[in-house]
């Protein structure tokens, strides 16, 4: 991470059950001052009520500019050196694209995976609200770091 250019944090029901969004903030203020570009990039059914994450944040005093939604930063993972996923997991399953029997087929999703590496912080292989399998957790550009999103 401290080796990256530009970073994109996507938040989800994971952070705000661990509420680790001030240890989150406190990161990227350690980013930051090592030279990286940090924004957030907001789902719109991110957590588990419209509008969790923006609060969160906002509670932990990220400044406003850096926090985008989806139609805003979305095209911007591939032009990203790292997308740092933290308690997320449909919002970002490329099987809302592609699935068609997919429970979540249709929703827009954020494309982390055109990021030059993935990270995921969760606390193992467990699926998300959908109860669908992310086959991005399984590619070469996805690290999987397991643990609770404020202890790690
Ligand atoms: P989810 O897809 O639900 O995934 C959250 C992930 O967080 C889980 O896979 C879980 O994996 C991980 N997690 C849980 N506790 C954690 C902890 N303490 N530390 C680290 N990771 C933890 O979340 P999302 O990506 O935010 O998507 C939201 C989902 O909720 C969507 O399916 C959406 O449709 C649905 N929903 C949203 C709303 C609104 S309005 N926002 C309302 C109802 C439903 P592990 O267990 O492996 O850690």
């Amino acid at each position: 991470m401290k080796n990256s250019k530009t970073i994109i944090i996507v938040p989800g029901y994971g952070m705000a059950v661990a509420q680790a969004q001030h240890a989150l903030r406190e990161m990227g203020d350690l980013l930051k001052a090592a030279g990286a570009q940090v924004r957030y990039a907001i789902h719109p059914v991110a957590g588990r009520m419209p509008g969790h994450m923006n609060v969160l944040l906002a509670e932990a005093n990220v400044p406003y500019d850096e926090v985008l939604e989806l139609d805003e930063i979305n095209r911007d993972f591939s032009e990203t050196d790292v997308a740092f996923v933290i308690g997320a997991n449909d919002v970002t399953n490329p099987a809302a694209k592609t699935d068609k029997t997919s429970a979540i087929y249709g929703m827009p999703i954020l494309d982390v995976e055109n990021a030059g590496q993935v990270f995921f912080v969760k606390r193992g292989m467990a699926s998300g609200y959908a109860g669908v399998q992310n086959e991005l957790f399984f590619r070469d550009n996805t690290l999987m770091l397991f643990g609770d999103a404020k202890s790690l």
